[in-house]
């Protein structure tokens, strides 16, 4: 079974309609809950009293219904009386703007208050609840840092301090790192550091980096100190708390570590063409988070978010096929926000499993529908073995290359996604792995410009390359170290020796600018970057043609017996990806997944079974190969945002 449900939120209702919640969640197989997300000010409506009793109702109640519960700390929205006795827990913002009550997430992760009484909120609940029947998982608080990352208030000052203090023992080994002989920074003591708040003109690129750094670890101090309390008093009860995708301010390879269950909310836009390849990504990070281990889809909408500029509802089909999506790649679970649509507050126009409009709705037959076919499904329970193909992903690298000040601005996500697309067009699975993974499972990894690489990392993509493993790596790679400094005598390390290219100066691209390219790829264009680069001992796979680079190499690869190392020194249009990202397999030799699909099929391989999902509004085609021989592929069509899962021997088993 794949667990099946959604944030269950009673009390924003009157307890008259908790037996009618109960009684539709078991209509649509409803299995888990996750209860108490924003109800701190419902369960100590005052500083130290506690009100449980509603609580302990509808907890009993839903475990008289056996639908289990992933149960919230409570912490996610302090109440009005936290901040109204402690001002301080209120946070700042880069321009010095204290933020207030009245929405959620009003609070300084710094702060020792908020701190304190999050913990003994998580204790409290945890010792009432620990041994109650319907418990199935810990909940801690809820997305950190999505409203509230960075905050720039004394009480964080005096953290940050702490941390750097931590991390460099001395000030002078902070103003080496910084760099602060630049421009007049040179610190005398620890005590004269702020925080980076708004300043006139480019601010330290080390100092910005650590406050990024620092800002995520107090995020994770944050849910560790709820956590060590709740694990305390409810040992072995599994514990999560839920991810937010790619999500720039927290580093969550540092945070995977100390969860029980990987979970992650999904809200991919339903009017954008690409939803289905970025939600692909986000479902393949968290599954490689927890190193295969199957994680959860803790939110998603049944139809339509409130928080776009326009909010798409999601057409039949497409809630069941991204749900199948998230199965395919990983999940053993699909949870939704929320069960009851709200009639108050500020998400009032945010779908739900039900609907305002109620039972008699395309929306509610879709939801019971996916819940009884989920009842049939297995879950694997098991750790996903890794795929052939990594691409690395490094939040360092996303908070370094996205600062002012470089030779262009540059969205990681967007090169990052780059090099995902023609591998989710082709089916080939993807892990996404860190600069600090042991790369031996894999044959093919790719790196779109790891712009802040420690020596350690170099040295082991170097090795990768050059002991028979297929490496594909991006311009801005290895231009600084994990400080933001620049090694003087040229960029790569010791990658240049492995790829056997030197970077001779950036010709980054204005915006809708193309290079020509030309070589045995075929013909191409470029965007967004060249480089006039030089090949030692590399074959070039295409040069640029005309203007200051003709000639140049934009491409190049250098064999190293079994595997090859490749370098590319621009954005590739899609048929130039598309072809060096084929060769690039074949240099690897990843198998393909037999299946073959046209655009707006994915195809994801889960241990033996392969999820064909139709994301197009229009009945599809696909065949499949069967690798005997000769055999004819057996071929098989899909309607509008169908899904079918083939077992491992080409059988159709939904
Ligand atoms: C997040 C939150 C939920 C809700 C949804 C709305 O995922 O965790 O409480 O606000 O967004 O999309």
């Amino acid at each position: 079974m794949i667990w099946f449900g959604g944030d269950y939120n009673p009390e924003q209702w009157d307890e008259s309609v908790w037996d009618d919640d109960i009684r539709l969640m078991a209509e649509a197989h409803v299995s888990m809950v996750t209860v108490g997300v924003f109800s701190w000010s419902m369960l100590e409506p005052s500083e130290g009293n506690f009100t449980f009793e509603w609580l302990d109702r509808i907890l009993d109640k839903l475990h008289a219904a056996g639908i289990r519960v992933d149960l919230a700390t409570a912490t996610a929205s302090p109440p009005p009386w936290l901040t109204h006795n402690y001002p301080e827990v209120l946070p700042m913002t880069e321009q010095g703007v204290r933020l207030q009550a009245g929405s959620r997430q009003q609070y300084c992760p710094s702060s020792p208050v908020f701190r304190r009484l999050a913990t003994r909120l998580a204790s409290e609940i945890a010792q009432r609840y620990a041994g109650h029947p319907a418990l199935e998982m810990w909940h801690i608080n809820n997305e950190y840092g999505c409203h509230l990352s960075h905050c720039y208030c004394d009480v964080s000052a005096v953290a940050f301090r702490q941390w750097l203090a931590i991390k460099y023992a001395t000030v002078d080994h902070l103003n080496e790192a910084w760099g602060t002989a630049f421009w007049s920074q040179r610190y005398g003591s620890f005590e004269e550091i702020h925080t980076p708040s708004a300043a006139p003109y480019f601010k330290n690129p080390g100092q910005v980096l650590d406050f990024d750094r620092f800002s995520s670890d107090e995020l994770l101090e944050c849910f560790r100190s709820e956590a060590q309390a709740v694990r305390a008093i409810s040992p072995g009860v599994p514990l999560t708390t839920n991810f937010m995708g790619f999500f720039k301010p927290v580093d969550y390879w540092k945070w995977a570590a100390e969860i029980d269950v990987i979970s992650d909310d999904s809200y991919p836009d339903p009017a954008d063409p690409d939803s289905p390849m970025i939600a692909a990504m986000s479902r393949d990070l968290m599954r490689s988070l927890g190193s295969g281990k199957p994680w959860i889809l803790m939110e998603q909408a049944a139809s339509a978010v409130n928080w776009r500029d326009v909010n798409a509802a999601k057409p039949e089909g497409m809630m069941r096929a991204w749900s199948y999506q998230a199965i395919a790649r990983g999940a053993d679970g699909v949870l939704f926000f929320q069960w009851r649509q709200s009639v108050r507050g500020g998400e009032r126009f945010h779908s739900a499993m039900l609907p305002h409009t109620g039972t008699d709705t395309a929306s509610w037959r879709s939801i019971t529908q996916l819940g009884r076919e989920l009842v049939d499904m297995p879950a694997s329970g098991d750790r996903i073995s890794p795929a052939s193909t990594a691409i690395m992903f490094d939040w360092d690298t996303w908070w370094s290359i996205e600062q002012p000040g470089l030779p262009a601005t540059l969205s990681y996500l967007e090169l990052v996604r780059g090099w995902y697309r023609p591998l989710y067009e082709a089916g080939v699975a993807v892990d996404f792995v860190n600069p600090a993974s042991d790369l031996a499972a894999y044959k093919v990894v790719i790196v779109p410009s790891l712009f802040a690489a420690a020596a350690s990392s170099i040295e082991t993509l170097a090795a990768f390359g050059e002991s028979g493993g297929t490496l594909l790596v991006t311009f801005q790679t290895a231009i600084t170290d994990e400080s933001g400094q620049l090694t003087p005598g040229g960029y790569l390390g010791s990658l240049a020796t492995t790829l056997g290219v030197r970077i001779d100066e950036f010709f980054p691209q204005p915006h809708r600018h193309e290079v020509q390219m030309n070589g045995p790829l075929g013909r191409g264009v470029g965007t967004v970057w060249a480089e006039r680069l030089i090949s030692h001992d590399a074959e070039v796979m295409a040069h640029f043609t005309g203007g200051p680079l003709q000639g140049c190499p934009a491409v190049t690869r250098k064999s190293w017996g079994a595997g090859a190392s490749w370098y590319v020194a621009t954005e590739p249009d899609d048929r130039s990806r598309k072809a060096i990202i084929e060769q690039v397999l074949s240099d690897g030799k990843v198998e393909e997944s037999g299946v073959v699909a046209p655009a707006g099929v994915e195809v994801a391989v889960r241990g033996g079974r392969r999820f064909i999902i139709n994301h197009t509004d229009r009945e599809q085609s696909f065949e499949v190969h069967t690798g005997h021989g000769a055999d004819a592929p057996q071929k098989h069509s899909l309607g509008a945002y169908g899904v079918t899962v083939l077992a491992e021997q080409g059988a159709l088993v939904l």
